[in-house]
Parts: C-alpha cells; structure tokens; sequence
C-alpha cells in the first residue's frame, strides 16, 4: 500500500501521510487484499487515509470533459484501444454514433471496473448519449463471444490467450446473446465488436481531437462538468477523478 509523500493536494490533509486502500472489489481473492481491520491497523498520528486529489494522478480541471477523462484519467493503454477502434469505424465510413460507440466502448476498463465493463461503461455514459449508444456499448460486452459469421466476426484469437482455448462463455451470458441478437438495435452492437481492435497497437499519434467533431455533436458535455452536473451517473465519474477516496 504505497503512501504519497506530497501531503499539499486536499484541505485539512496537509502535513498528513495520506495512505491509499485499494478498493475490495479490486482485491478480493488476491494476494493484494487487505482487510478493513489490517487497514485500520495501519493508522497513526499524522497518518490517514487519503481523501481527494491524489499527487500521483495529474490534476483535473473544474469542469471535466470527455477529452479530459481520455487524456488525464484513463488508462492509456485502453484509451488508445479505443481511439483505434473508433478510427476503424469512422474509416469503414460508419455512422457517426456507432463511431460514438467504438470510442467509449471500454471507458469502465480504462477508468472504472474490468468485470461486465460494458454495463458500467453504458451507465456512465447514457445520460450524454443517445439510448442506442449507451445499448451497443453495453451489449458489445456479450457479443465479442459469439460469432457472426454473416458479418465477418469471428470469436477473437486474442481470447484465445486471455481465457484459454476452452474458455466458454457461461450460462447467464450466453442468455443475454439471444436476447441481443433478437434486439432491433443488434448491428449496433456487433459493429462495435466488429470493430473492436484486438491487434493492439503502439501509440502512432491517435489522439482524441481526431474525434472531438464526432463527440460534439453526439455526446452532450454537460456545462458543468462531467462528474458535477447532478445526473444519476455524476457519482461514477468523481469515482474516476478520485479514484483513491478511502469512502
Ligand atoms: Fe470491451
Ligand atoms: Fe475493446
């Protein structure tokens, strides 16, 4: 459990050691885990918890925008991931919201939560976006296992090494997949898988301007900033700027 030696970064924290806890869902069954009772063990005069701004993030600006939680706050790996599916989609010549989607299709990976990120990454975004991008981002998560050969996805060799060739998808997911493949908005979802960029690749200079046009027009930055406007959703992105907030 690292500590931060900057103590300048919260009001009423200066002076402190501020410690930061890794989050339970992230260390459950892993050696990393700590329990409630051994973190409270670690306290001591001038040692707390860290609350706001961690040192070792850069800092956000008052009113976040997505461009922001791209550059500032996501993983850069993962960022880059979609930044490259995005670029294939608007490259296909695709519609404008199924680029919108290929762009944010993995933001909980990036920022959030990994397990079923693709219903974490819908709600973060759903308010900003139309219903149909919030649905294709959610789905894409049960997609990418199943195959359409109609359309030219095959299941990804690239699962093939992150869950073993005889991984198979169990049986709650295999329900959702023939609800979405009945649903109106299907190919919305599967294009999101199709573009899915599995080969990942070096930074070559994608940047986000790339598709500030595409975000402007289908992606409603809320004035106030995303993680200030009030929405049901605001919590999540404050989550992403305070990533360390023992509570
Ligand atoms: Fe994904
Ligand atoms: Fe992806």
């Amino acid at each position: 459990m690292p500590a931060h030696p900057d103590h300048t970064a919260w009001p009423g924290q200066e002076g402190l050691e501020r410690m930061t806890a890794l989050p339970h869902v992230a260390t459950l069954g892993t050696e990393d885990h700590a329990s409630g009772e051994e973190l409270l063990a670690r306290l001591a005069p001038g040692r707390v918890f860290m609350m706001g701004d961690n040192p070792a993030l850069p800092p956000m600006p008052a009113r976040p925008t997505l461009a922001d939680f791209f550059r500032l706050r996501l993983d850069p790996f993962t960022a880059r991931h979609m930044l490259h599916s995005a670029r294939r989609a608007r490259d296909l010549g695709l519609d404008e919201p199924v680029v919108l989607a290929c762009l944010l299709h993995d933001i909980a990976v990036g920022g959030l939560l990994r397990s079923h990120h693709g219903h974490w990454g819908a709600q973060l975004v759903a308010p900003y976006v139309s219903e149909e991008v919030a649905w294709a981002v959610r789905q894409h998560e049960v997609l990418r296992f199943f195959a359409d050969p109609s359309v030219g996805y095959d299941y990804p060799d690239a699962y093939d090494a992150f869950f073993g060739p005889d991984y198979a998808p169990p049986a709650h997911v295999r329900d959702a997949y023939r609800e979405v493949r009945a649903h109106r908005w299907y190919m919305s979802a599967r294009l999101v898988t199709i573009n899915d960029v599995y080969t990942f690749q070096d930074d070559d200079g994608v940047d986000f301007a790339e598709f500030e046009d595409v975000v402007g027009r289908h992606f409603r930055q809320p004035a106030e900033g995303l993680g200030f406007d009030g929405s049901p959703v605001a919590h999540m992105w404050r989550t992403m700027i305070w990533p360390n907030n023992f509570l």
